[in-house]
């Protein structure tokens, strides 16, 4: 039976102000994924955890994926088995459906000779997203494919831009509350004021400026967010003093991770992300919710073939 096992990295979307185009891949977590070629007509799902995630290939991320490439290659194989472990967890802010997406598509790739571009199975995985929360966006599947910090300059057609960033030590909390990623849209404004749009398209230039330039201060001046942040940041408990310790403790900026509820801080050095770790805990060890809070990396490695 030809199969792979494929590693997927949690990503970071929106980055503060890049709302549905900014993100990156982390160090960890990763979840792992075997993509079998079976003669099986169709996506047979197999989870291997305990997230009572969808089998049903129609509901569950991966299997529109995979659905998507056997449309795609029309009857060259029948169809695929996917067993799951997830580690990132659902509904946690850091890219679990995305990292699921991608993993298939991957994985599918590579039994089939890597016939897809990285863009085109971004597209494919983007039905995983459309399940997820309702609507074709690239900014976590684009980094967790490519790797790195990505732009999704556009996702239709799909062109994904990877962007140089220097080293950058990442604080994760993730508030053990669900926030759906459909409700955390069906909150947001349909309309932007010209002002805030000015605002926003200068930081979002700024950032890229800025890591491209290696230059940390223009990316601390740049983490800002004037038309996302300040309706979401309300269903994260406490989320104003976090950032206000964060910064105190020598973060360079951060904001939401994708639609939350966890929350991530960019620092320059490992010490300082501990630093940020510490300020973190001494604040959520007095609210009444369970968290888990962690320091990585931003990774250069997307989906990667575990041999
Ligand atoms: N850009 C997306 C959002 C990421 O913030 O809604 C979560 O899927």
């Amino acid at each position: 039976m030809k199969e792979v096992t494929v590693k997927a990295p949690g990503t970071v979307a929106n980055v503060v102000c890049g709302f549905d185009i900014l993100g990156f891949a982390l160090g960890e977590p990763l979840d792992t994924m075997t993509v079998r070629v079976t003669d099986t007509p169709g996506v047979t799902i197999i989870n291997k955890d305990n997230y009572d995630l969808p089998t049903d290939a129609q509901k569950n991320v991966a299997g529109v994926a995979l659905l998507a490439v056997l449309d795609a290659i029309k009857g060259d194989i029948k169809g695929f088995e996917i067993e799951s472990t997830k580690v990132i967890k659902p509904g946690s802010g850091i890219g679990s459906s995305a990292a699921s997406a991608a993993a298939a598509v991957v994985a599918a790739n590579h039994l089939l000779g890597n016939r897809f571009t990285n863009a085109q199975l971004v597209d494919l995985a983007m039905y995983g997203e459309e399940i997820a929360s309702g609507s074709r966006h690239a900014d976590n599947i684009a980094p967790c494919i490519y790797g790195g910090f990505t732009l999704v300059r556009s996702h239709d057609p799909v062109d994904i831009i990877p962007i140089a960033a220097p080293p950058l030590h990442v604080t994760v909390l993730h508030p053990q509350i669900e926030i759906k990623t459909s409700e955390a849209r069906g909150i947001l404004k349909k309309k932007v004021a010209m002002k805030d749009a000015i605002t926003q398209w200068a930081n979002v230039a700024g950032l890229i400026a800025g890591l491209m330039q290696r230059d940390y201060d223009l990316i601390s001046r740049s983490l800002t967010d004037v038309i996302v942040e300040p309706m979401r940041s309300t269903l994260i408990p406490q989320f104003k003093e976090l950032k206000q310790a964060s910064l105190d403790a020598g973060a360079l900026g951060g904001g939401i991770s994708g639609s939350g509820p966890s929350i991530f801080m960019l620092s320059r050095d490992e010490a300082t992300a501990n630093k940020v770790k510490q300020a973190i805990q001494s604040i959520y060890d007095k609210v009444d919710i369970d968290y888990h809070v962690y320091v990585t990396t931003i990774s250069d490695q997307g989906v990667r073939i575990k041999t």
